[in-house]
Order: C-alpha cells, then structure tokens, then sequence
C-alpha cells in the first residue's frame, strides 16, 4: 500500500482539511525525513529540515479553499488518473489558437473530440530569441506575455475545472533560464546564487565530468559545461548553453523549489510534469541519469507535494531504457510514492520500430521484459510529443532476434528520415552524432506514417495505407492502460510545418518540424466533403468515445499480452470483471492470419460472433484462420 493509499484511509473518518493535512504530515514524515537526510546529511543539515518542517504548513494554508476542497475529493474517489474517462491533447498554447483566452474558446472542440486532459507546453516566462520552446525559463510562476495574464491563466483553469477537463503543466526542474533571477545574481558575483547551479572556476571539475557525460544536444550544444566571462565561471550546462543545471546538492535550492512546485498546483494544476528528472543529481564517474539520489529526491518532492496537495499528481518525464522507466514509479519503500505517471515511452519507440519493421517481436520481446508497474501507477501512452523519437530499445532484445543493434537502428534512421527510396515516411535526422552514429528522429506523425508522400504523389491506396497506420497506432495508445495523449493536430492528420527553416532562434531545432499549428481552416471545413483528415477525425472521435463508454478500458492493472504465432501481429487483452476486450493489430502491408483457437478458448466466440468496436461489425469465422487486413486493428468484446 502507498502512502496515497494510507492518507485515503485515514481520509474517511470525518476529519476537517486541516486535520488530514496534520495526519498526512504524520504519515509522510519517517520517509520525508529518511529522503531529506539521505541527500542532506543530518550533521550539517538539521536546521534546513528544521525549515522544510516549517514550510510545509505554511504553503497547506496558502493553498486555495477550492483546490483543499478538491484534494479531499480526489483522495477519497481514488486514483482518478487511472479511469478509462480520461483521454488526453497535448499542445503549445501559440500555436493552437494565440493564447490562453483563445484555448479557452476552443473548449468545445476539445468536447467534441472527446479530450478532457490538456498538457499545454510552457507559458511562463523565457529568454527572447532561443529558449528551448520555453523550457528556459525566466520563472516558474509568472505567465509570458505573449500568452496573456496570470488572470487568464487562473481563468481558463477555473473553466477547465468547470468543464471536467485536468491540467497538466510542466515543472523544468533540472535547469533554469541563464535569465532567471538566481543565475543574474551568480552572473553579477553573487556567490549564494552560484551555488545554486555547478560552478567551476576552472575545467578540472567539468574536464572529469565530461569524461563519462553523454551529450544531449550535441549538434547545436556540444559539451556539457558553459564558460560565463562575467561570472569568470563555468556553469553546467548538459542541455542548451542557456539552460543551467540546478544543484541539488545545495538544500536551499531543493526548499525553493518545493515551493515553486506548490504554487503551481495552487494555479489549478492536476498533473506536474517533471522535465528531465532522470538528470537531477549529478556524480562524476557516472553519466548522470538515474542516479539513486535523483529518485531519493523526486520520491522527496513527491512525499511533500502529497501532504499540501494532495489532489495534484507527478508524471514522469524520463525518456530512458524501459527498465529504468518503471523506476521512476518508486522501487522498494518508494514504490507507489515517487511519480504517478509516467510517459510510456518505450511503448512509443517501439510502435515506430513495428512500423518501420512491420513486425512486432522487439515490441513483444520488451513489453514482457519491463517490470510491472505498481498498481497505482499508470502510463501516459502516445505515439509521438513535441520532442523528437529516439531510439531507447535495449540492445540484448535487438540482439536475441539476430539483428545487429547499429546497424538496426541505422535502418531505422534511414527508413524515417528520406534515405530510402521506397520508404514512405518522411521525417528529419535530429541530434545526429558521428562520433557515436546516434540519432534522433522529428516529424509529425502524419508525415512519419507516409501522409505527406502520399498527398504530394496523389497516391489513394497510399492515403488509405497512412490513414489507417495514423489510427492503428492512436487506437493502441487509446486501449493501452494509462492516459491517451494525442498530440494537437494529429487528430486530423497534420503534416509537417518546415517553417521553422525560416525562424533564426528555431532553425537548429528541427524538433520545430512536428510542432505544427492548429489548422482551425481543415477543421472548419471536415464535415462538408469526406478526406483523409475526416476519415482520422471521425474515427478517434469514435474510439475515444467507446473508451469511454467500457470501463475495462481503466487502469485495473488488468493488461494481457498474447503471442499470436504471427511476427506481424500485436495482441493484447483488456479485462474487468466479467468484461474483456481484445485488441488485434496488423503492422504489415499484407493481410494477416491468426490462429483463432486461442481467441475461442478465451471465450470470445462462446455467444456467437463477438463485436468488433471499431468497424461496428461481428467477426464471423471462415475457417480456423482469423484474417486480419493490412494496418487494420481490431477491438472484439466479449459478448
Ligand atoms: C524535456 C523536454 C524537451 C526539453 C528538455 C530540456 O526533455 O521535453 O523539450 O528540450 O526537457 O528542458
């Protein structure tokens, strides 16, 4: 049992807000003392415990009544994040439609779709110029301008609320703009400020970092260290030069930053996404991801956040190998208390190896080998985000099939980014180092799965092909367990935007490429004549509908892989009480037959031919063959 669980216990007996704040404090506190102390040892550190004491209560009771109201609510209904209810967008607020008031007039079209969960990119202050699409940021709280106020802000999540939709917003807790406040003072000298970033007066430090750092943008921002000549500095820099890394050694920094994460739930944010987490600690020798002490200290914010607001979550945004994904859920006495959710990114990646493999074994083969989630965790599932694709399968899996990791991933590089001929896709090299021979992949996803050819050869069994590979892969994120997240515009099939080409404080990021605007004219226009946009459209609209509508669709844990015999098919199952839904999918261009032996003594064709939820027809047998059509995907329940 987590301690989520416990504080729902204790929740039901009738006590006011401030007493459950007193209990939950009482509950979290061994392990918020255990994880304090773990980073920051008790000999030195007594007092800044003593502060941690003194401003948890102190920002419970700034917290808004309404939001103290809704945390009691939320503890008590349960894990709301897990319900089938929830499908998620996830958007950059200029591009959708100017700034937050004119999201908020899209209202109704998020109710059309059927999303009721907004991940909106940054909107609070950044750099002019470069600034990481806002994950330089100047502030943590303080709205940017060009979006609008802070009233508009508290407006539209006051509408949201009203409206049933959740907020997520991210919390880019591993850096900070080189304009922030703190590094303008370590900038002019200050050394209280210095310290709360790496700085080195010379390269000795940074020289032996480097030995074992990876790069993580190393075509525009090689290194991982940046030398500020007023400062007579070097700062670490391990994402752009404009973003310092934060040192959590330093306690100060992690009590300030608790309270910037409180008050950003107190603007009315459900989900936190922590940014980069997996980069929070830093040791030399090691190449500074997913070091115990950065899970000690995310467990730490986790255990905080949950005494003062209970109701709000923490999705993990760690883009690393999928067994150390789970990771971030909490392992051993953090586990259940470090994040609620966490980006299935392995999931992603692996839906772009089928595609461009059009086989499902290394989907198979790693889906089995990551370890179960704790049951009160739940993923978020997408195809693609605004940031690029990488390529994080484990090479031992890429191995057991036979296939040489480089080589393969190189296949991979070449079949998305226009270096084969016959490949449909047409997508962009990111981040491409020669001295590894990594590399990333950007595109929206329409262009990835061959939409653009496609329109641009006047190719219709090519569109139909695309079409049908943009819903497959929506609808496996929509009947995975965990939160759908449709990127905005994927939803009509939105190709690439090049004009980031033309945008100097964009050009080197070709990120840009998949982060098109809201095309609001093929939208206007959808219903009057059929398209492939309308064909895409319609269709998530149904199946988000149905998702809805069957509660084997929620997170019960309840998730099935089965082998099929077929290397080109995927099959999973869905279970709730009696309910179970089976999902088939074909990732060749050739159609498929399954065994259906297996599929009748699971009961599926026991009353007769079962449903198939997303064609609306019943699945007959001809034989004891099931055939299943190019990129097709099936939803059967049992009747
Ligand atoms: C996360 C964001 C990415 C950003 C990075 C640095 O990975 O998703 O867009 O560049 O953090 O903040």
């Amino acid at each position: 049992m987590n301690q989520a669980s416990l504080h729902r216990l204790l929740s039901q007996k009738g006590k006011d807000s401030k007493e459950l704040f007193d209990l939950r404090l009482a509950t979290n506190l061994t392990l918020i003392q255990k994880q304090f102390f773990s980073l920051y040892p008790e000999e030195r550190h007594e007092k800044n415990f003593k502060k941690l004491l003194q401003l948890l209560p102190k920002l419970y009771l700034e917290r808004p009544e309404a939001l103290r109201n809704q945390d009691l609510q939320r503890l008590k209904s349960g894990n709301w994040y897990q319900s089938e209810k929830i499908v998620g967008m996830q958007l950059y607020v200029e591009h959708f439609n100017k700034d937050l008031k004119g999201l908020q007039e899209k209202i109704p079209y998020f109710k059309k779709l059927g999303v009721n969960f907004l991940h909106l990119m940054p909107i609070t202050t950044r750099p002019k110029g470069e600034s990481d699409g806002g994950y330089a940021v100047n502030s943590y709280l303080e709205v940017d301008k060009k979006y609008g106020s802070k009233k508009d802000l508290l407006e539209l999540t006051s509408a949201l609320r009203k409206n049933g939709i959740y907020l997520m917003l991210d919390f880019v807790v591993n850096h900070t703009s080189n304009e922030f406040s703190w590094a303008k003072k370590a900038i002019k000298g200050d050394k209280k400020y210095q310290n709360y970033y790496y700085t080195y007066e010379d390269f000795t430090v940074p020289a032996e970092f480097e030995k074992t750092l990876p790069e993580v943008f190393p075509e525009t921002s090689p290194g991982n260290f940046t030398y500020i000549p007023e400062m007579e500095k070097w700062v670490m820099t391990v994402f752009n030069s404009y973003q310092w890394d934060l040192n959590y050694t330093n306690p100060e920094v992690f009590l300030e930053m608790l309270a910037n994460l409180v008050k950003l739930t107190d603007m009315g944010v459900d989900v936190v996404r922590f940014d980069a987490l997996a980069f929070l600690w830093k040791k030399i020798g090691t190449i500074s991801q997913n070091l115990p002490e950065a899970h000690n200290l995310i467990s730490l914010f986790r255990m905080c956040l949950q005494v003062v607001a209970p109701g709000s979550i923490l999705l993990a945004e760690a883009i690393v190998a999928p067994t150390n994904i789970v990771k971030y859920f909490g392992e051993g006495e953090k586990r259940g208390n470090e994040c609620e959710v966490a980006y299935n990114a392995s999931l992603m990646a692996l839906l772009w190896n089928s595609i461009a493999t059009k086989k499902t074994q290394l989907l198979y083969k790693s889906l089995m080998h990551v370890p179960p989630k704790p049951k009160d965790c739940t993923w978020i599932n997408y195809i693609r985000c605004h940031d690029d694709i990488g390529l994080g399968y484990e090479n031992h899996l890429i191995q057991e099939l036979g296939w040489n990791p480089e080589m393969h991933r190189k296949f991979l590089l070449d079949y998305y980014c226009q270096r084969l001929d016959w490949s449909p896709a047409k997508g962009m090299l990111f981040m491409y180092n020669p001295k590894t021979g990594d590399g990333r992949i950007t595109g929206s996803a329409a262009s990835l799965l061959g939409l653009e050819k496609a329109i641009a050869t006047k190719n219709d069994d090519l569109i139909k092909e695309s079409v049908n590979k943009i819903i497959m892969l929506h609808g496996i994120t929509l009947a995975f367990e965990g939160i759908p997240l449709i990127y905005a515009g994927d939803e009509i099939g939105t190709l690439n935007d090049y004009s980031f080409q033309n945008d100097a404080s964009k050009k080197g990021d070709s990120r840009w490429v998949n982060r098109p605007r809201q095309d609001w004219e093929t939208i206007s226009k959808l219903e009057k004549e059929d398209s492939p946009q309308l064909a895409i459209f319609r269709t998530l609209q149904k199946l988000i509908k149905i998702r809805k509508e069957n509660t084997v669709f929620a997170d019960h844990n309840n998730l099935e892989i089965y082998h099929t015999g077929n290397d080109h098919i995927l099959s999973l199952e869905r279970t709730h009480d009696a309910k179970r839904l089976l999902v088939i999918c074909n990732f060749d261009e050739n159609p498929q037959v399954i065994d259906s032996s297996w599929i009748k003594k699971l009961g599926y064709f026991s009353n007769g031919e079962p449903l198939d939820l997303v064609s609306g027809e019943k699945i007959a047998l001809n034989s004891a063959l099931l055939e299943v059509m190019p990129y097709q995907m099936l939803w059967l329940m049992k009747s």
